[in-house]
């Protein structure tokens, strides 16, 4: 009797708390229970405050910035603020070797001074519709996956059509909860968006790789843009006359900070999250995925930082590319790590006992019965070939420019053989502007170092069926050294080279250069491995794995009705929101919540290409010549870390107090809790904030750039 009351209580524990903490939530579905949960942790504000299409909200100040990360505007002439690493490419691109704008900073003194950030758009969500009927008309459970996609597909078109917008404005029709529930979204792109300050590298990349993912952290993660518009206030091309846009709805700032516990929220945009997988497919992610591609990346990292460390100038070329490279290598270790320490696999499996338990009792739900059994044995044929896709991948195409460049070469043939000149003309015209650049940021040495690391490295790893005949015949150091000599032994590793050979009319002679090749045909040995072998078996099972996973789902929102489910990140606007804490790493260690500037000067190491600092911030360090941006230690607070759930695309997302003002701007997470895509723990799951005093005490103090404060509307909401 007494166990099985424990095993009850145990069960109901299980079962409540598995997604008890954390989620991303549509603003417009948040009315209700979650707003009411908002409430429970300190929220003042109304669903309506935070979006609404009949009155001005804060979604309004929210934007999509460039493809893949979040911004918002803190002025009511558009500026607006996001992370350094967000606009790291287009302050690389206004960038010249005289005017580093990464390396020195850039302050604009003046509207005049402010740098047209060519290519760089905002999106603002106008509003968002639920359109499941619409797009699920005509479909049935247990109707072919092939043809109820391709009814969804028609019926998304004449949905479209069918919906009047005006000519700014774009539409996008986007599947949440596998496709169970469909969204529709109106947005206005605004296309003449301006730099207007940065801090020097130095500050919004302090600590750099060492210290990403990674908490205590010290960096003053944010770069400030402003939109422009045109005379009517609407989306315009660039021009000198567009004038700065006024927002429906700006963040106010707040001057008062955080404290721990106290209710924040952040609103933005995050790119993919994975919540609802079984137990067997986080196993393989984290335990066999996972640790593949750690070790490809870290082959190329090994070979670039060798180089980066002997020479000033390749550190420079390589800086970006290493640290795209570094950043997921570093996050799915941690991620692997997380997924192991929290024992989440085991957890799951918890969980899953519980739903079959509740599905075997219970005769409506008897159609559930074989999804986890099925959703198992999919998996687990799936394995080898998500592991040989994602393998391919990283060793000839992220971690290798050279074998990149080789089967876009391939693609080109293909072009020509199936559409003739037309087809390899229109990809020719794409290919080549890319590549110039392209090759700009190449060192081909490195990338040949590479190349013999991974080849070896993907021999020993790969299962002997997807090794190219070329590889299988290698076994000694020296055998792998001479044919990657002999694969960079080629006319296409110079670009000039390659473009006379590429851009030419005679393309029956251009192909018959490339014929010749032999890194175009290793590149042709890989890829016919990879369309061959591995992405039909790869596409077959994801498609049967998605249509249970929707299953999936729809049967775990039936079987758990008290549960909240969020639906899993997609890039669309979302709203997520915790408390300030700080956590436990491991045995008898505690994280607090805040840093402080004292705490850069600790990690200050002169000279060095990670931890120095610009002689003006020490200055005014040493100085205390911190305005009204101290905090009770009498320091200004720099990070702060709190339990909203966040991932890649959060980043430059506002983090919001109680009232919906500013306090944050989010950049990160820490380095035990990089799992939350997986399975969010809210014991150490934190996301990473930089302090709104710190961004401002840099903008006044070091960019002597107060006419940006002086347009911001600066609270005291605790007073
Ligand atoms: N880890 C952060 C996010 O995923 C910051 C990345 C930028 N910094 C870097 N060192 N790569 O995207
Ligand atoms: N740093 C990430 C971003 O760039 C945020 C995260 O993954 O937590 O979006």
């Amino acid at each position: 009797m007494y166990k099985s009351i424990i095993k009850v209580l145990l069960l109901i524990f299980i079962s409540t708390s598995i997604y008890a903490q954390g989620g991303m939530w549509l603003p417009n579905t948040i009315k209700g229970s979650i707003e009411k949960d908002m409430h429970r942790l300190g929220m003042k504000l109304k669903a309506e405050d935070i979006y609404s299409t009949d009155q001005n909200s804060i979604k309004d100040a929210i934007v999509q910035f460039g493809g893949g990360c979040t911004a918002e505007i803190i002025s009511p002439k558009g500026l607006l603020l996001t992370n350094h690493h967000c606009g790291y490419g287009n302050i690389q691109r206004l960038s010249t070797v005289e005017n580093n704008l990464l390396k020195n900073g850039y302050w604009a003194k003046s509207f005049e001074e402010e740098l047209p950030a060519k290519g760089l758009t905002v999106t603002f969500v106008d509003r968002i519709e639920d359109v499941s009927n619409a797009i699920m008309k005509g479909v049935s459970d247990n109707m072919d996956s092939k043809i109820s996609q391709s009814i969804i597909d028609k019926n998304i078109d004449s949905l479209k059509k069918a919906t009047a917008i005006e000519d700014y404005q774009v539409i996008e029709i986007k599947p949440f909860y596998y496709g169970n529930k469909y969204y529709m979204f109106i947005k206005t792109i605004y296309k003449d968006i301006r730099l207007v300050g940065v801090s020097p590298e130095s500050l919004g990349k302090f600590g750099a790789d060492t210290d990403n993912w990674m908490w205590p952290r010290h960096n003053g993660d944010f770069s400030i843009f402003r939109i422009y518009a045109g005379k009517d206030n609407l989306p315009a091309e660039y021009s000198k006359d567009n004038i700065p846009y006024t927002p429906k709805h700006y963040l106010p700032v707040s001057l008062d900070g955080v404290d721990e516990n106290d209710f924040t929220m952040i609103f933005g945009f995050p790119g993919r999250t994975q919540e609802y997988l079984p137990a067997s497919a986080v196993d393989q992610i984290a335990n066999k995925l996972d640790p593949a591609r750690i070790k490809i990346r870290k082959a190329a990292l090994d070979v670039m930082e060798k180089h980066m460390r002997k020479d000033e100038a390749t550190r420079l070329k390589y800086a970006s590319k290493f640290a795209g490279i570094a950043n997921y290598w570093k996050k799915w270790i941690g991620e692997s790590q997380g997924i192991n320490q929290v024992n989440a696999v085991k957890k799951k499996q918890e969980y899953e006992q519980e739903f079959k338990r509740i599905v075997a009792e219970r005769k409506d739900f008897s159609k559930y019965r074989d999804i986890l059994p099925k959703l198992d044995s999919l998996y687990n044929a799936y394995e080898k070939y998500n592991v040989a896709i994602n393998s391919i991948y990283e060793t000839f195409s992220r971690s290798n420019d050279f074998m990149r460049v080789m089967s876009y070469l391939n693609r080109l043939k293909k072009y020509y053989n199936n559409n003739g000149a037309a087809g390899y003309n229109k990809f020719k015209d794409r290919l080549l502007p890319y590549l110039n650049g392209m090759y700009k940021g190449l060192d081909i040495t490195i990338d040949r170092e590479v190349f013999e690391a991974l080849i070896k490295n993907y021999k020993k790893s790969m299962s002997p069926e997807f090794v190219p005949k070329s590889l299988s015949n290698l076994s000694s150091d020296e055998d792998f050294a001479y044919f990657a000599k002999s694969i960079y032994n080629s006319p296409f590793t110079d670009y000039d080279k390659l473009k006379r050979i590429v851009d030419t009319t005679d393309i029956d002679w251009a192909i018959a250069q490339m014929d010749k090749d032999l890194a175009f045909n290793f590149a042709g040995e890989i890829s016919k491995i990879s369309d061959e072998l591995v992405s039909p078996k790869t596409n077959e099972l994801e498609t049967k794995i998605n249509s249970l996973q929707k299953k999936y789902m729809k049967a775990q929102m039936d079987v758990f009705p008290n549960n909240s489910f969020f639906p899993d990140a997609n890039s669309t606007l979302r709203v997520t929101y915790g408390q300030v804490k700080g956590y436990h790493p491991r045995d008898a260690v505690y994280y607090e919540p805040v840093s402080h500037v004292n705490g850069i000067i600790e990690k200050y190491v002169p000279g060095d290409y990670e931890f120095d600092l610009p002689q003006e911030f020490l200055d005014i360090y040493h100085k205390r010549d911190f305005g009204n941006y101290t905090d009770k230690t009498g320091e200004v607070p720099v990070c702060f870390i709190a339990t909203n759930h966040t991932t890649g695309g959060n980043s430059g997302s506002p983090t919001l107090d109680a009232n919906g003002n500013l306090i944050g701007l989010n950049f990160d997470r820490v380095w035990e809790g990089t799992m939350s895509d997986l399975y969010y723990d809210p014991s150490i799951c934190r996301n990473i904030m930089v302090d709104a005093r710190y961004i401002l005490f840099i903008i006044e103090k070091y960019g002597k750039a107060k006419r940006l404060i002086d347009e911001m509307k600066l609270v005291h909401p605790k007073r």
